[in-house]
């Protein structure tokens, strides 16, 4: 293979390889901006029940008589979807691209600046992803049932949160949350050439305070239910 052809064939690699980055960095976004609304609706419960099930009701005729009843929802799940497809398949392949631009296996495994967020990104990705599969049977479908069947979206978050299991695997999940959030919010911000060396402590520590307000934000509700506040 002549010199140019290698040298073209590498170039194009780079752009595939920075495209997926971004695909990586704008459905992360996506998800952020979902998650941030989600965990601000969710503190609805301490107000109390009318406050709460008033809120999961507007969701639902949001944009009527525009959109039909679930319109916004359904708008709000295909987004979702599309951009988890996109996320995690962009995630296979700078996987492995990776793997394939190693000739020899790292000497030296830990980079200087890789955290134990950066390092689990892949196992907390498929912990996550196994998280929102049953929060969706849960919540969503009401496929699962946890604590009883309830009508109102109120008794059925108490009920579940007044079950020790089901508060420990939220707790889980949302530190899971917070580490791949506080990674992946730095890496997203390096992708779209907002960093420099100078803006470094300030990224980091931004990403660090998202982590801690969407982790924080999550549990409040559980953890007042399952200690009688609310
Ligand atoms: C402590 C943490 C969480 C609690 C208590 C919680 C609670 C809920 C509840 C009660 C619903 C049903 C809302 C309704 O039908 O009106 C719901 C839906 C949903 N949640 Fe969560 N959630 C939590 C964390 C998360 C996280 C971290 C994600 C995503 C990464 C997530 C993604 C979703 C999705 C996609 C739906 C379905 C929306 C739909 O299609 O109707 N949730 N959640």
């Amino acid at each position: 293979m002549s010199t140019t052809h290698t040298a073209a064939r590498q170039a194009m690699g780079r752009r595939t390889t920075v495209t997926l980055k971004i695909v990586m960095a704008v459905t992360g976004i996506i998800f952020l901006l979902f998650v941030l609304a989600h965990m601000y609706g969710n503190l609805k419960a301490l107000s109390g029940q009318s406050a709460f099930d008033d809120y999961a009701h507007h969701l639902r005729v949001l944009g009527e008589p525009l959109l039909p009843y679930s319109g916004f929802l359904w708008i709000m799940r295909i987004g979702l979807i599309v951009s988890l497809v996109l996320h995690v398949w962009s995630a296979l392949q700078l996987n492995r691209r990776n793997r394939g631009a190693r000739s020899q296996k790292y000497v030296m495994k830990k980079s200087v600046t890789s955290t134990l967020s950066s390092r689990t990104m892949g196992w907390g990705g498929l912990a996550l992803l196994l998280f929102i599969v049953f929060h969706i049977l849960q919540f969503t479908t009401l496929t699962i049932e946890v604590g009883g069947s309830f009508d109102s979206p109120y008794d059925r978050l108490v009920a579940a949160f007044e079950t020790w299991w089901l508060l420990a695997i939220y707790v889980l999940s949302m530190i899971a949350l917070g580490m791949h959030l506080r990674h992946g919010v730095w890496s997203a911000v390096q992708t779209l050439g907002w960093s420099n060396r100078k803006r470094q402590p300030a990224i980091k520590a931004t990403a660090l305070v998202v982590a801690l307000v969407v982790v924080v934000g999550f549990l409040v509700p559980p953890l007042a239910i399952a200690f009688g506040l609310v």
